[in-house]
């Protein structure tokens, strides 16, 4: 079989969906540390975008790469969702202890498509809008202000922690990682993820509205 037949194939699939979705949980980790120096205010936050935005082709390509990822994410997941629904209407009644199905590995589809839903309002606020002055600085600060879209991003929030709480250790079992020692490890590490994640980017837009930061 040559590459692009390997790569199609079905183990080929759940292997790009697993690796583009590892890709993704670095992002959020490295998206998360830049997002905290919102913390230490105006002239920090636009310090760190400077620094971001002076990489030039270099961001240019890592953008690039991550539209590329999204599109391979979503293409193989929404492939896979239909072919497994197509092969069995009524799903395994497996328990959550022996790796079977949980509240987070069921509602994979909807989480992600929450997720995309979510991206979307993020990009269209913060990146497709102009800087005003130094940084996004106020845009955060205005949009975080409004209860409306605090309310939006917990929602969007809580769909990625839930995402990434199963996705991340079943995307090493894509991958043929995990065994009966590793798995449970790589579970724990999904849950840990997710609620540092979670917990971190919900921290902004609360902290924002409270008017305890900003
Ligand atoms: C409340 C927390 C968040 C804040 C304050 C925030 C802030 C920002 C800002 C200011 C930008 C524009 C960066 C620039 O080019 O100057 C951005 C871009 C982006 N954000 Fe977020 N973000 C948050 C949460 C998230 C989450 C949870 C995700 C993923 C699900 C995400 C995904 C992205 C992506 C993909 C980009 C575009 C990256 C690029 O093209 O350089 N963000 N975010």
């Amino acid at each position: 079989m040559d590459l692009i037949g390997r790569i199609a194939s079905p183990v080929g699939r759940k292997m790009l969906m697993g690796l583009t979705g590892l890709g993704f949980c670095g992002f959020l980790v490295v998206h998360l540390a830049g997002n905290f120096s919102l913390f230490q205010g105006e002239a920090a936050f636009a310090a760190y975008t400077h620094k971001l935005h002076s990489l030039g082709a270099l961001l240019k390509l890592a953008e690039f790469f991550l539209l590329l990822m999204a599109a391979l994410h979503i293409i193989t997941a929404v492939v896979l969702t239909l072919e497994n629904r197509a092969a069995r209407p009524v799903p395994y009644e497996v328990s959550a202890r022996h790796g079977g199905r949980t509240l987070a590995s069921s509602s994979m589809i909807w989480t992600g498509l929450l997720t995309l839903g979510f991206l979307a309002l993020h990009l269209i606020g913060f990146k497709f809008v102009p800087p005003s002055g130094e940084s996004r600085f106020p845009v955060v600060v205005e949009t975080f202000s409004n209860a409306l879209y605090v309310g939006a991003y917990l929602a969007g929030i809580l769909a990625v922690a839930f995402h990434v709480s199963h996705g991340f250790w079943s995307a090493f079992q894509s991958l043929g990682v995990g065994n009966d020692k590793g798995t449970p490890f790589l579970m724990r590490c999904a849950t840990w993820l997710a609620v540092v994640v979670g917990a971190g980017f919900a921290s902004i837009p609360i902290l924002f509205f409270l008017k305890v930061a900003g």
